[in-house]
């Protein structure tokens, strides 16, 4: 999917729901412009956890990061819009909260990686598994946003 439709997966994690950001990131999503087409709050079982990261398998953050992930309810959501995976990893910021810019989210929130508050997918090819693996077809909605003249030229 690309263009205006681009999609990407972001995820509010535990710290983040917790903290009670979970408006501010809503809203700065919003805000830019993009369209929510997902959203959804659970507690991820353990099964979608080692899905999601199975990239990481074996490395020495695995189980602590599935263990904080799994620690309480996230917040998923599926955002549309013009490269919305690239522009949305920098409204997220770097990943290590000590290397993000302030005004971004973890810039502004965030101390420590293994509290870090919100995923992003990096690539399309990540957000089309990541949207798949945490949302069913039916649960994603196809919306017209009626302000986007006013969005895109
Ligand atoms: S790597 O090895 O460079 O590919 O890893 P990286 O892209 O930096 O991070 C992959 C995800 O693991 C999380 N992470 C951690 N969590 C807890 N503790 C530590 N030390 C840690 N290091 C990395 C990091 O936030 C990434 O998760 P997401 O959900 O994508 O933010």
């Amino acid at each position: 999917m690309a263009g205006n439709s681009e999609r990407t997966f972001i995820m509010v994690k535990p710290d983040g729901v917790q903290r009670g950001i979970v408006g501010d990131i809503l809203r700065r999503f919003e805000q830019r412009g993009y369209k929510l087409v997902g959203l959804k709050l659970l507690q991820a079982p353990r099964a979608l956890l080692e899905s999601h990261y199975e990239e990481h398998k074996g490395k020495k953050f695995y189980e602590p990061l599935l263990s904080y992930i799994g620690s309480g309810p996230v917040v998923a959501m599926v955002w549309e819009g013009l490269n919305v995976i690239s522009v949305g990893r920098k409204m997220l910021g770097a990943t290590d909260p000590a290397k993000s810019e302030p005004g971004t989210i973890r810039g502004d929130y965030a101390i420590v990686t293994g509290r870090n508050i919100v995923h992003g997918s990096d690539s399309e090819k990540a957000a089309q598994r990541e949207i798949d693996l945490w949302f069913r077809a039916e649960e994603l909605a196809n919306w017209s946003l009626t302000v986007n003249p006013w969005i895109y030229e």
